[in-house]
């Protein structure tokens, strides 16, 4: 087995498996999420992305993706019901998104947690050459950095979690509360979206495991592990660059087209996720509606949703709520031909998504809790004339950084209503003062800054990160 000095561990391998126009099944490298944050870092060195292909049963042998070589984790039927439906996606997701939806708490996800994270530690183990760098990612992996540790301890951990770290009040809940933070400890350096997760994170290792801890540094036995705040991003240049080919310049005149050349198209696109806010942000436009301050024939509205996670439960119910509420509001709003919500349940290509960004006059991006939101940023990064107003919500990781958008509460139905007036109303200077400081912010925060900054602080010598840049 060849080893590598960088090793990424994440649940998912940075590929979809796709049927070619001939019928043949290939793999592609997945858009969004994770995925697109960490492709352009690992295009720079010679690595291995340990994680599960999708699917059950054996794992595929993968070819590399842009160089980077895929080591396939096989996950099991029971493994997917208690993994990853179960303990990562019924347990810890609601709990670390403000417990927005109850969390489902059952011993047996438990037990396949760690089976799991076992198994993926134990791939990294293998992967990783004497003194390499492993960089473990998110929630569903919280035991690796630990049981890598013990593996090989001569190996530097670094941990990044994508999603919210929640308040003690909340994470007191969890059963195996102790052994998740001492699992994380296993890293030497613990990132998190925002200051107020390390924080979360450093009260909670001093309150539980009764360690020294600061919102930078927790002693734990003989070490110390650093924590703190990165936030992540996106590829600045790869979306500026969509966004301005001719191919999605013409998509997006014929979406406004299709429309009917509205005078404000107004977007959202989320995953069908209950975290999201999209039935706060149905409901504040259908009352916008039904107050006569937004008309069908001047307003269009889509709301593209790409489903995610089908097979858990609250996701299903969270669907049926959904379009029961679309269908209620073009019922009681919509026209012959004319609906006053243009709703999309499909999977959107990277190209599609940027002619959408375009095309629209108004970004709606307003959940409930959410690590980042990279919709949200990817949207200032295609709009490469300055224009388009982002309402963005508080909750949201980017809400820190991109602090020139119409903040808002999604909770506040009447102050979402009166920010989306406001965003609709805005001055063309108002909108392009904003959207160029949002722009600049990003083009200095992009995905490469971020990758730096995180492995900077993990490797002290900088050896890594300076390989990483150099083209
Ligand atoms: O935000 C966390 C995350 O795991 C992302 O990395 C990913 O894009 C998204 O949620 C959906 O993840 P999945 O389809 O693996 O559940």
């Amino acid at each position: 087995m060849r080893q590598s000095s960088l090793v990424v561990v994440a649940n998912r391998l940075p590929v979809d498996d796709t049927v070619a126009p001939d019928g043949a099944c290939e793999w592609r490298r997945s858009p969004g999420g994770l995925v697109s944050a960490l492709h352009p870092i690992l295009h720079h060195t010679p690595a291995t992305w340990v994680g599960w292909a999708g699917g059950t049963g054996p794992a595929p042998s993968l070819p590399d993706v842009d160089g980077v070589r895929m080591h396939t984790v096989a996950l099991t039927a029971e493994d997917v019901r208690e993994h990853y439906e179960g303990f990562a996606n019924a347990t810890l997701w609601p709990l670390y998104h403000d417990a927005v939806e109850q969390p489902v708490y059952h011993r047996r996800w438990w037990e396949s947690y760690q089976r799991v994270n076992q198994r993926f530690a134990e791939a990294a183990a293998e992967i990783a050459e004497p003194g390499a760098v492993v960089w473990v990612q998110d929630y569903h992996l919280q035991l690796v950095p630990g049981m890598l540790r013990e593996l090989r301890p001569d190996l530097l951990i670094g941990f990044f979690l994508h999603v919210p770290f929640p308040p003690p009040e909340l994470f007191m809940q969890l059963p195996r509360r102790a052994e998740l933070l001492l699992g994380m400890l296993g890293a030497d350096l613990v990132g998190f979206q925002r200051a107020q997760a390390a924080h979360n994170f450093a009260q909670l290792c001093a309150k539980v495991l009764n360690v020294p801890a600061t919102d930078r540094r927790i002693a734990v036995e003989d070490r110390v592990v650093r924590i703190g705040a990165f936030p992540v991003s996106i590829d600045m240049a790869e979306m500026e660059q969509l966004a301005r080919s001719p191919e999605v310049v013409a998509r997006a005149r014929q979406f406004r087209a299709d429309l009917g050349e509205p005078q404000h198209m107004i977007l959202s696109v989320d995953r069908m996720d209950y975290t999201k806010g999209i039935e706060h942000r149905l409901k504040a436009y259908s009352e916008l509606l039904a107050d006569g301050h937004v008309k069908v024939r001047d307003s269009v509205m889509v709301q593209v949703v790409v489903p995610s996670r089908e097979r858990v439960e609250q996701y299903q119910v969270l669907r049926d709520r959904v379009e029961h509420k679309v269908g209620r509001i073009n019922g009681e709003f919509g026209r012959v031909g004319e609906p006053a919500i243009h709703y999309l349940n499909q999977p959107f290509d990277r190209a599609g998504l940027a002619a959408l960004y375009r095309a629209a006059d108004i970004m709606v991006v307003t959940p409930l809790r959410d690590g980042m939101n990279l919709v949200a940023k990817e949207y200032v990064a295609a709009r490469v004339d300055n224009t388009g107003a982002l309402v963005l919500s508080e909750f949201a990781g980017a809400a820190a950084e991109l602090t020139q958008a119409y903040l808002v509460n999604p909770h506040d139905l009447d102050g979402l209503k009166l920010t989306l007036m406001h965003a609709k109303e805005a001055s063309p200077g108002d909108v392009t003062a904003r959207m160029g400081a949002m722009r600049e912010y990003l083009r200095a925060h992009d995905i490469q800054a971020w990758a730096r900054s995180y492995l900077t602080a993990l490797d002290h010598t900088g050896s890594l990160a300076a390989r990483l840049t150099a083209d």
